[in-house]
């Protein structure tokens, strides 16, 4: 049987719930440890959760003999000192995305990890749904032909006070690090590194994107259209199109529990149902599981090099857009 893994859980907000409620459905997770700003909020996650240890900082939960790896689900301008807290004092990571601000945080985030050995991965769970293996199933067997392009969009109406996360520049809020980053990993995931990017914007007063589109040209003469918005409710769906049909991942994309492969010639549709477990982080959570009893020091699904491109990828469309966190 394998050996139970040791969980840390740092920032315990919103993402941070949906995490745990989704450890407690894993086989020899356990969640051994959680660390807040307060001690009143780590101590009522702790007692929900039937975690051992409660601290009321960061640090403490970094030097707990006890945890193995931990989840970091802080706003996105701290994941990068986050991780190196983590790494630092021996622990392996599975940091929250963006992985890092930029290309020289995730960098110096990545050599560290490989220098002590540890794990550290982001937490892209799209990943790791069924719906994800799925589609590359799909493609994988040439189901619509020869890729053409890819269309996604991520938006939602944010009416959050200036001190949330989300639109708080200083905690590097914004649409395209929060959830333009999905339909940019999807089109990664599917057509390879971008050759070329276009992008725009429609700013905030405070400097943050509100909405974000994205052309990016892929190598095979194939291309990405992609839109991330707080200032709209949108389908959330993706396409990919091929010579022979397209493959469509049902709202919301990045949690789709349904596919839908229509074939140009035939005029047919065929739906597969792909359920996620729990709130969907659990097959994130699982392979994680996997990776660390097999002694790696990284996903081969979601190795480092990805996010370091990605990160790339985002400071060429926050350069090409004027988006810049401090
Ligand atoms: N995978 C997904 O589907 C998904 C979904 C949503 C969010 N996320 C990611 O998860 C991370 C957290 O998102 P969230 O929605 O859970 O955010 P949230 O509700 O605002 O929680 C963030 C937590 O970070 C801690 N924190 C530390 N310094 C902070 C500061 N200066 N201001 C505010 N909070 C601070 C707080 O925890 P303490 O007070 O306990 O220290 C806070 O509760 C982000 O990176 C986001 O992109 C992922």
């Amino acid at each position: 049987m394998n050996k139970k893994i040791h969980w840390g859980i740092m920032g315990l907000g919103k993402i941070a719930h949906k995490f745990a409620q989704d450890l407690k459905l894993v086989d020899n997770a356990v969640i051994t440890a959680v660390g807040s700003r307060s001690m009143d909020k780590a101590t009522d996650f702790a007692s929900s959760y039937d975690a051992k240890n409660a601290y009321s900082s960061y640090e403490e939960l970094a030097q707990d003999p006890d945890v193995d790896i931990i989840y970091i689900a802080t706003p996105h301008s701290l994941h990068y000192e986050n991780t190196l807290l983590c790494l630092n004092h021996g622990k392996s990571a599975l940091c929250e995305k963006p992985i890092a601000l930029n290309q020289e945080q995730a960098e110096e985030m990545a050599a560290l990890a490989r220098s002590k050995n540890l794990f550290l991965m982001e937490g892209i769970w799209t990943r790791f749904i069924p719906a994800t293996h799925k589609l590359l199933e799909l493609l994988e067997q040439k189901s619509i032909g020869d890729l053409h392009y890819l269309k996604a969009d991520f938006g939602f109406i944010v009416n959050a006070p200036p001190e949330s996360r989300l639109v708080d520049k200083n905690l590097g809020g914004g649409a395209l690090l929060d959830i333009g980053i999905y339909p940019l990993y999807l089109s990664m995931l599917v057509l390879g590194n971008p050759i070329d990017i276009k992008a725009n914007a429609i700013l905030a007063p405070n400097g943050i994107d509100q909405f974000c589109s994205v052309i990016a040209s892929f190598p095979n003469n194939t291309q990405a259209v992609m839109e991330s918005s707080f200032i709209s409710n949108t389908p959330t769906e993706a396409f990919i199109y091929g010579s022979k049909g397209y493959i469509k991942m049902h709202r919301k994309f990045h949690q789709s529990e349904k596919l839908e492969l229509h074939l140009y010639e035939s005029d047919t549709t065929q739906i597969f149902e792909l359920p996620i477990k729990g709130n969907g982080y659990v097959h994130e959570i699982e392979h994680v599981h996997e990776r660390l009893h097999a002694n790696a020091t990284q996903s081969d699904l979601l190795p480092l090099e990805m996010s370091l491109q990605l990160t790339r990828h985002l400071d060429r469309i926050k350069e090409l857009i004027g988006l810049k966190y401090t």
